[in-house]
């Protein structure tokens, strides 16, 4: 077998996707809802495990983490206090010629032109703001209007009291919060890189503010080794600090981790510092706070959110560190490294998802040698039986009867393994004291075979295969 692993198209994994049931575009049959995917059967899977991985290895492995789920719609002060309303905009362009819009950052500073008719006349640039309005009720007027979150982040904040109220919350501790956000982007682009719906995985982790530089670089160490422990490559994954311009209106200090995606190197996840700013902005009162705010006041806020220093009982806003990586962007990634094209001994091509068993869409696939014969079936039955009852994903039968096709289909979802039963696994029906009950293993990536034991399947998959451990670097260390 020859095994290349080349720079991917984004066509292929784009037609890879619609195939095989992972992503497909948003209202097809009316067109298409441009920056707008919805994930089929085998994406729902990969993104469940991307993000059940990400809850476990955050919340559950660590101490001091607690996990929040707040709404959706926003209300329209919480994104007036933190900037959003005047700042989260991009500068847009409109071609002349042909009335397509821009965003300026993606234009060829040195020669700006339009990428649809190529015009360099184009309207002065300015600004747009990317959050989605809404109205709630039956009345639609200024005071009803609120947003479409833009970003996870802002519920952390706003539920700040009710969790340091309820939780044993000292510093340094953590909120993780995984959840839609919406934008609505100039110009969506790269498959599902850049939509105007997609999902972000976000941890606001608050820390002495003595201490903040130190908690930054731990978090960005950690988000890189997580990276590479769900099958990212270390040599398709840089760090790039942002600066000027390039921060947010609330980071003091940002750093990007950029994978290497089929368009070039692109953020994948950012880790920022944003030191006191959102709390500050939220609070009541500035004036028993700390001097890092800068704002003067908030005269809408009911609440002091801040937290009592454990030994010299004042009142501290603490620094945040935030860790915010995007599900989409995590899965495009993972697509791409995993998807391999291989020329078989034979000749013959294949296409494979060399995806880490843990986030295999399907565990495992069982596919009887032979269609229609009822004690194949059966067997298959019971094997199913047993590993569904400890694995932690789906174990299916095949039973098409083509088990080229079966294997071709299993390679191309990314199944890491298919256990093949045939009339020597039988009682009934081998010569062969030896094989009975005994069943054939193949090794995705490799394509090895190996002759297992029914009754030894599991403990030899939990410990070749669904062995995924993550161990955190402890916040003592
Ligand atoms: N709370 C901080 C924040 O939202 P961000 O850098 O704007 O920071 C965080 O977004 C992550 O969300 C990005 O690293 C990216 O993975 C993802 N993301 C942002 N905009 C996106 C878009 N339009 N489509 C897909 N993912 C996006």
């Amino acid at each position: 077998m020859t095994q290349s692993k080349t720079d991917t198209a984004l066509e292929h994994i784009v037609s890879l996707c619609k195939r095989r049931g992972f992503i497909f575009p948003n209202s097809q049959l009316y067109g298409g809802l441009q920056g707008a995917y919805d994930f089929g059967p085998m994406g729902v899977e990969l993104k469940r495990n991307l993000i059940s991985t990400w809850w476990r290895d955050v919340v559950y492995r660590r101490t001091r983490m607690f996990g929040l789920d707040s709404s959706i719609l926003t209300h329209q002060k919480t994104l007036k206090y933190s900037g959003h309303a005047e700042t989260f905009c991009d500068l847009m362009t409109d071609c002349r010629q042909c009335k397509s819009r821009w965003r300026v950052d993606h234009l060829d500073p040195d020669n700006p032109r339009c990428e649809n008719c190529g015009s360099d006349d184009l309207t002065e640039p300015k600004p747009f703001n990317l959050m989605f309005k809404t109205n709630l009720g039956a009345v639609t007027s200024e005071a009803s209007s609120a947003y479409l979150r833009p970003e996870t982040a802002q519920g952390i904040f706003t539920n700040f009291k009710f969790i340091t109220d309820t939780q044993p919350a000292k510093l340094p501790f953590g909120v993780a919060q995984v959840g839609k956000a919406f934008r609505n982007e100039i110009t969506p682009r790269h498959f599902i890189f850049r939509v105007r719906e997609f999902e972000q995985m976000e941890i606001e982790f608050f820390v002495d503010p003595e201490e903040s530089d130190q908690w930054h670089k731990y978090w960005v160490e950690e988000r890189l080794q997580w990276w590479v422990a769900q099958g990212l490559s270390a040599e398709n994954i840089q760090c790039e600090a942002q600066t000027g311009d390039e921060l947010a209106h609330y980071a003091r200090a940002t750093t990007d981790i950029l994978y290497k995606f089929p368009h070039g190197f692109e953020e994948l996840e950012g880790i920022a510092n944003r030191t006191d700013y959102d709390l500050a902005v939220h609070s009541k009162s500035q004036d028993t706070l700390s001097p890092q705010s800068k704002v003067s006041e908030n005269p809408d806020s009911t609440t002091r959110l801040a937290i009592q220093h454990t030994e010299t009982k004042n009142w501290q806003i603490p620094f945040v560190i935030e860790p915010s990586a995007g599900v989409e962007r995590g899965i495009l990634a993972l697509l791409t490294e995993a998807y391999h094209e291989e020329t078989l001994d034979n000749g013959n091509k294949r296409t494979v998802l060399k995806l880490a068993p843990h986030l295999a869409p399907i565990k495992v696939a069982i596919i009887p040698l032979a269609k229609n014969k009822p004690e194949l079936i059966t067997l298959a039955e019971s094997i199913q039986h047993e590993l569904q009852a400890d694995i932690d994903g789906p174990v299916v039968i095949e039973n098409s009867g083509n088990i080229g096709k079966n294997y071709r289909r299993h390679d191309e979802v990314g199944t890491p393994v298919c256990i093949t039963v045939d009339f020597d696994s039988l009682e009934t029906t081998t010569s062969d004291a030896n094989l009975i009950n005994t069943v054939t293993l193949r090794d995705r990536d490799t394509l090895k075979q190996a002759r297992i034991h029914k009754h030894d399947l599991l403990t030899y998959l939990q410990q070749n295969y669904f062995n995924y451990r993550y161990k955190p670097k402890s916040f003592n260390q």
